[in-house]
């Protein structure tokens, strides 16, 4: 196949608002180093992180004691053992989906012609045997260290590159991938399993609905708290009982904690009966969230959508032996069993739309409206008149 030596992209040029992000025809398509392939891009699912990154919204050294104004805050993921990795102008748009056009000198051109979705980890840390390790304090992610698939072209590491073979339109394979990762990652580290009850905030969510089918995948029973309108497709997804936030939290994010227990009670038939939470939300919703685990729970937080600076009493915490987790992203294995389950029909693609890539910035604001279940995918304007069926066309 005839590679071009340019390629179309959207390149982030800073941080700020959508004006960032710039549709250029002129890039240089990127060649692959010896353990890296290069993809030709059909499909890039969208993420809250590639929002986030751009705004500067990660304050993970903001301390909400200190009196100091959140603005001020340390505001970029640090990777890579505390320093960013993020250099402008970056290509963001972290689940790539496509086929291999080129390999490194490592990799064998048995892998070209290759339909293949991306773990978009970057794992730093290697095992003796060379193999990718997840270390903690040294992970990165494709389309933040590295240039990602918001583009028609992208390299990366060959051992990310996972083939596919189940018969999905390339669009709505690209809605797994981040949010999957993460998902069971958050299942896997609360240490769900058959029969445990799992209670999931932000359901309509990209990682929301994953967890549901994950959940249901190893056999636990998945509880949905989501809007109202979207509890017939998060029963469809697999949860057994849906929560509406509507009846206990408004639109200026007041909570009503004993209305979301009696809920709770109402599904489970107890109030503190959760094994698990997994949650997206966070804000004010979050202690009644540690209420409704039974004691020695788990919960585990991905993201903070409703704010990131809850108030807690502690008493909850230490006098129901409560364990609280952090994650985001995923190991490896976590990414090779996400593959199993895509390739047995265990989970399905929850697609909420497709735009142009050259259309990103309607994209984001679909997405961000959060008026779909599943997730929003862009696909290379040159590969739109190819898109097949099925896909929702925006
Ligand atoms: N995607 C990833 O891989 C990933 C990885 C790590 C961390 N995160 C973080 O995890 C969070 C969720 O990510 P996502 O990709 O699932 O996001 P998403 O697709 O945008 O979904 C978020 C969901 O949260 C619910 N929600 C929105 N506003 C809310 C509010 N004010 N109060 C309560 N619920 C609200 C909505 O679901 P309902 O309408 O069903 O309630 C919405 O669909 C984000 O903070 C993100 O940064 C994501």
């Amino acid at each position: 196949m005839l590679i071009p030596e340019t390629m179309s992209a959207i390149v982030l040029t800073g941080h700020g608002g959508p004006e960032k992000l710039v549709y250029r025809t002129d890039l240089p398509v990127p060649k692959p180093r010896p353990d890296e392939v290069l993809i030709e891009v059909s499909a890039c699912g969208l993420n809250n992180t590639d929002i986030k990154v751009r705004e500067a919204q990660y304050a993970v050294d903001f301390d909400p004691n200190s009196g100091l104004d959140e603005a001020g805050a340390a505001a970029s993921i640090a990777s890579t053992l505390g320093e960013t990795s993020l250099r402008f102008p970056r290509i963001q748009g972290a689940d790539i989906v496509g086929h291999i056009v080129a390999v490194g000198s490592d990799i064998s051109a048995d892998r070209i012609g290759q339909r293949v979705l991306i773990d978009f980890s970057i794992y730093h840390a290697k095992d003796s045997d060379g193999r990718p390790r997840m270390d903690l304090s040294n992970v990165d992610y494709i389309g933040h260290g590295a240039d990602g698939g918001f583009a028609e072209y992208a390299v990366v590491p060959a051992i990310n590159a996972h083939e596919i073979h189940r018969d999905i339109a390339d669009t709505a394979l690209a809605t797994f991938g981040c949010a999957t990762l993460t998902a069971e990652h958050m299942l896997s580290r609360v240490g769900a399993r058959e029969g445990d009850k799992i209670l999931i905030t932000g359901a309509g969510g990209g990682v929301g609905s994953a967890a549901i089918q994950l959940a249901r995948a190893r056999g636990a029973i998945p509880y949905a708290v989501t809007s109202r309108g979207k509890e017939a497709a998060i029963m469809a997804l697999g949860a057994e009982g849906c929560l509406c936030r509507q009846d206990f939290s408004d639109v200026e994010n007041k909570f009503d904690k004993e209305a979301f227990l009696a809920a709770v009670a109402k599904v489970t038939g107890r109030t503190r009966s959760m094994d698990a939470v997994i949650d997206q939300v966070g804000g004010v919703m979050f202690h009644g969230l540690l209420q409704a685990l039974r004691p020695d729970g788990h919960y585990i937080s991905a993201g903070t959508i409703a704010g990131y600076t809850p108030r807690v009493n502690l008493h909850t915490v230490y006098m129901a032996f409560l364990n609280i987790h952090g994650s985001s992203q995923g190991q490896p294995e976590d990414f090779v069993r996400i593959v199993e389950y895509i390739e047995a029909g265990k989970i399905e693609p929850t697609l909420g739309g497709v735009y142009r890539l050259s259309q990103l910035h309607e994209a984001q604001k679909t997405f961000q409206a959060k008026d779909y279940v599943g997730n929003i995918v862009v696909v290379p304007d040159a590969k739109w008149p190819e898109l097949g069926a099925p896909h929702v066309e925006r």
